[in-house]
């Protein structure tokens, strides 16, 4: 199956398994900085939708039971708080995810040939989560393309927030418009993202412990 033997033949995935470091599967700078996101990410949600329903962009607003802000003004004051989280937070991940070489060890290299076997072995229910510490080409799509659209929301909501003194940031996304649509869009599929990937860890419970003890 192709999952196993990206996992006996990868030379990377083997120095990089859980035997080879002691059991840790997720050092604790991956686990505190996941949290942190989860709590930002939430916050940032729940006050954006609450902004969203002062001026919706489709014919339909979300219902204020999962708003966050109570009312435009305290939304934004949530959603710029939480964004400083949500920023620092995410440069300390990428940070040293790029510095000590974990996104280039987990995440790549990503082959369309292995998403497509994964992707039909996951629905098969042929998926092997033996090794944890080792992401299948599925797990790769979905993290580094998270990764990408948390880079997006960042940057499309800094031109929505500035977008006089950020003009060719905002020009980018096509104008302040463009960028509230590219923001909106870029929301839905984070939550498409958060749907998909907590079924996940509770379909496959000892996952869900390694992030947060570790092994
Ligand atoms: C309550 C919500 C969440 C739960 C329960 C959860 C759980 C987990 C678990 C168990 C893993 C490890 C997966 C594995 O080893 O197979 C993981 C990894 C990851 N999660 Fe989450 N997660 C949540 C929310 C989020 C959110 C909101 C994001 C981003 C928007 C996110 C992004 C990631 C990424 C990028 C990884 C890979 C981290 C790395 O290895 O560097 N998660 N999550």
């Amino acid at each position: 199956m192709a999952i196993e033997a990206t996992t006996i033949e990868d030379p990377d995935a083997i120095r990089t398994s859980a035997t080879h470091q002691g059991g840790t599967i997720h050092p604790v700078w991956v686990r505190v900085t996941h949290w942190v996101n989860v709590l930002a990410m939430l916050m940032m949600i729940g006050s954006g939708w609450q902004i969203y329903d002062a001026s919706p962009l489709f014919p339909f607003t979300f219902p204020s039971a999962i708003t966050l802000g109570e009312w435009l003004a305290g939304a934004l004051l949530w959603h710029f708080a939480a964004m400083w989280l949500l920023v620092v937070n995410g440069l300390v991940y990428v940070g040293l995810g790029l510095w000590t070489g974990r996104f280039r060890r987990k995440l790549l290299p990503l082959r369309p040939g292995e998403v497509i076997a994964d992707a039909r072995a996951a629905l098969s229910g042929h998926l092997s989560h033996a090794d944890l510490s080792v992401y299948n080409a599925v797990q790769k799509l979905l993290y580094l393309g998270v990764i990408a659209c948390a880079i997006v929301i960042v940057l499309s909501g800094l031109s929505i927030w500035k977008p006089i003194q950020l003009r060719e940031l905002s020009l980018l996304f096509g104008g302040y418009d463009a960028a509230r649509y590219v923001h909106f869009f870029a929301m839905a599929a984070i939550v498409g993202f958060i749907a998909i990937h907590v079924l996940m860890a509770f379909l496959v419970p000892k996952s869900l412990r390694a992030m947060i003890i570790g092994r």
